[in-house]
Order: C-alpha cells, then structure tokens, then sequence
C-alpha cells in the first residue's frame, strides 16, 4: 500500500494493488443504497473481487489504479477506482468513486476529490472524467457542484438489472501546454 494524499486530517487514500481488491467487500456490501439504485440489484459476492476485472478491453492493468481511503481506526471506507491515458494519453477516467454511507454527507468527497486530482496532475494528466448513471441524481449534483461539464450522454445500456443512460462528464485539470 502506497499513501498518496490525504483528506480532512484524518483519512489517507492508498493505493491498492489489483489482487488485493477483494479486501472492498465489506465496503461494497455496506452500500447497498448506491448498488439497488445503479444497478437494481445489491453488491455481488465477488464485487470486489471484480473491480480491477471490469476495465474496458484493451486497457493494459498497469493504465488502472485502485484507491482504498481508510480512516484513523484502518477501516476502508471509501474506493476510487480509475484509469490513466484512457482513451489519449494525459486523460484520466474514474471509474467509481464510493464512500460509506456513514461518511457521505460531510464534505469528504470534495476533499479527497481535490487529493485526488493533484494526484492526477502530479501524474501529467489534464484532463479528468466520470460516467454518471441517470438515476444517480445526487452524484449527478455532486459533479456538478466539482466542477464537472456535461460532455455526452451514452446509451441507454444494461447495468447490472437495469437499462439506462450514462452522462459523460468532464473536468480540465490543466492545459496541456501547463504540462511539465
Ligand atoms: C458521491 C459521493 C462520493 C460524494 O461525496 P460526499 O462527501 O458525500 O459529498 P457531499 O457531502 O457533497 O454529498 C453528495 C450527495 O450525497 C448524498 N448524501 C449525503 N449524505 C448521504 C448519506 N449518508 N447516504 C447517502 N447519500 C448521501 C446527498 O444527496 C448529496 O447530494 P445533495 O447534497 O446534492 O443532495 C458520496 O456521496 C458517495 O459515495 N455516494 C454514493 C456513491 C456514488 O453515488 N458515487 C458516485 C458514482 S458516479
């Protein structure tokens, strides 16, 4: 586990190797909420498991990062799951960012957010999106409120037991140019 920033004073983002993944159940399963909304159904078993699994084709498993944000005690509560150089080089995608329901609320996704995309430029990536499932009307606010731009909407596709709309969102980091 490698620290990369932290959040509010008292949670830390690590970075996670891919076989580790499974470590997110109990994470995953406390968020039934995010799971019956966006995918009609609760966390799977081997949700967790299937994280790093479930990257577009193509994408090599070095172009994907896991993120685990524990707090003071060690416990995971929160992932962000994203990619790097998807689809050009210097652009970054997140894939799922989620916090435990008992951490929501309170500031801690624009915090860690912020942690995040320093992360990304640190990284030389400029440009940052997200997916965002229609009937995520709440993330689609939070977005929103982080500076995030409609870009397209995609589908309506399968997810899990459901079939909507994907709104691509986007978000400059830096200029290309800004880029060291
Ligand atoms: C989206 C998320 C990362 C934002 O982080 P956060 O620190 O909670 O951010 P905010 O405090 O600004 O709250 C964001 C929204 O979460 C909702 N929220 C707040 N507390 C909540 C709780 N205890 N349980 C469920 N939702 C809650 C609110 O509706 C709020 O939106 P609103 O203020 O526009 O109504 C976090 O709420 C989360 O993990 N949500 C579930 C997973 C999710 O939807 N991820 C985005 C996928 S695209």
């Amino acid at each position: 586990m490698r620290p990369l920033f932290q959040a509010q004073g008292s949670f830390t983002a690590e970075r996670i190797e891919d076989p580790e993944a499974e470590r997110f159940q109990p994470l995953l399963e406390r968020c039934e909420d995010f799971f019956q909304l966006c995918f009609g159904r609760p966390a799977r078993p081997d949700e967790g498991r299937q994280l790093p699994l479930e990257r577009p084709p193509g994408v090599p498993s070095e172009a994907g990062h896991l993120i685990a944000v524990r707090d003071t005690s060690g416990q995971w509560v929160g992932v962000l799951e994203g990619l790097q150089g998807y689809r050009k080089p210097g652009e970054a995608y997140l894939g799922l960012m989620l916090l435990a329901p008992h951490v929501r609320g309170l500031g801690l996704g624009a915090a860690l957010l912020h942690g995040y995309e320093d992360w990304l430029r640190s990284e030389g990536m400029h440009v940052l999106r997200v997916g965002v499932s229609e009937p995520n009307t709440s993330a689609l606010r939070f977005w929103r409120r982080m500076g995030f731009e409609d870009e397209e909407w995609v589908g309506p596709m399968r997810q899990g037991e459901l079939n909507y709309r994907v709104l691509r969102m986007r978000k400059t980091l830096t200029s290309p140019a800004a880029t060291p």
